[in-house]
């Protein structure tokens, strides 16, 4: 699908991704370099890096790849140096590399919780920790008074409870957190906006897969009130419109891309029947004085 956006809003901008070699983190390298931007990723798995660059290349799109993982402390400080190295500065980070599974929580391992903490919330800071000097105004390769930004992928599991997400819903939360509190403190001293996107189900992503399998997939629809998952396309365009000078007011903000599906609860009846039923339970509520029961008229 085409890009609703000038294809250069985000122009001369450098950004670096964790997870951005697959899944939504890759539609965001995509997005982001139709749009002007160079892109360094990070992540664990050096084949799907290469596949990932030579993909981003293969568009025009400078792209370098650098393998690491945010659960180490000594990756995340090499990855942001390589970056500035390789491209001159950095303007965006995107935290999207997350760790999930399904599970219930009787069945979760400490070991198994903090896996999934360690991936999502703890990468996140370490890796905006490790960027700050280069983000912040003044930074190498920035003005005096404009700094960058950061995108914090989330996801609304936490906004009321999910089944067997325990581990990820305390996850989200923290990076959620993090969002707000890195907004008021880099955003007032060093002019960083820090936001997230929280997305619902996504076709085509692990996510998706791990949390949805196939077998229990073809009712999803049923759920959701736009009907249909979302693509990982909505996300980028998210990405986009927040990263640009559009969202320049927008900070501490996550921003949720998910149909309104967590909105969403099975419907209790249909509704021609409440039209019935709600005049029924009026007509009787107007025949009955406040206080007396309905058995005594
Ligand atoms: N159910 C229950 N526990 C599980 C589990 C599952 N499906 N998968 C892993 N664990 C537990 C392990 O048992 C282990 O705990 P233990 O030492 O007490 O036994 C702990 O989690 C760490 O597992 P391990 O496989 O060693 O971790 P890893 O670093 O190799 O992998 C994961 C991390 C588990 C998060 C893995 O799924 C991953 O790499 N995910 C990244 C991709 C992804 O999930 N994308 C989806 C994003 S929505």
């Amino acid at each position: 699908m085409e890009s609703p956006f000038k294809p250069h809003v985000l122009q001369g901008k450098v950004a670096l991704l964790t997870g951005g070699g697959s899944g939504i983190g890759f539609e965001i390298s995509t997005q982001f370099g139709k749009h002007g931007v160079s892109i360094a990723i990070m992540g664990r798995r050096k084949p799907v890096l290469d596949a990932a660059v030579s993909a981003l290349m293969s568009l025009g799109i400078p792209a370098v790849g650098f393998e690491g993982d945010v659960r180490k402390g000594e990756d995340a400080r090499r990855v942001v140096e390589a970056t500035v190295k390789h491209f001159g500065k950095l303007d965006i980070l995107v935290n999207a590399a997350a760790g999930n599974f399904l599970v219930a929580a009787e069945d979760l391992s400490p070991n198994g919780f903090k896996t999934v903490m360690d991936i999502d919330s703890v990468g996140t800071f370490t890796m905006c920790r490790e960027a700050l000097q280069y983000l912040k105004k003044g930074g190498p390769g920035r003005s005096l008074s404009s700094g960058g930004f950061i995108l914090n992928i989330s996801a609304t599991l936490h906004y009321t409870a999910s089944w067997y997400q325990i581990h990820v819903s305390a996850a989200k939360a923290a990076v959620d957190a993090l969002t707000r509190n890195l907004a008021l403190e880099w955003g007032t001293d060093y002019d960083i906006r820090v936001n997230g996107i929280a997305p619902g189900p996504i076709g085509d992503t692990a996510g998706l897969s791990k949390l949805l399998p196939k077998e229990i997939n073809n009712k999803t629809s049923d759920y959701l009130p736009l009907y249909k998952v979302g693509e990982k396309w909505d996300i980028a365009m998210a990405a986009v419109y927040l990263a640009s000078d559009a969202g320049k007011y927008i900070n501490g903000t996550t921003l949720i891309v998910d149909g309104g599906l967590w909105l969403s609860s099975p419907r209790i009846l249909p509704k021609d029947a409440v039209k019935q039923f709600s005049r029924a339970v009026e007509k009787r509520s107007r025949a009955a004085p406040a206080g007396v029961p309905t058995s005594k008229l």
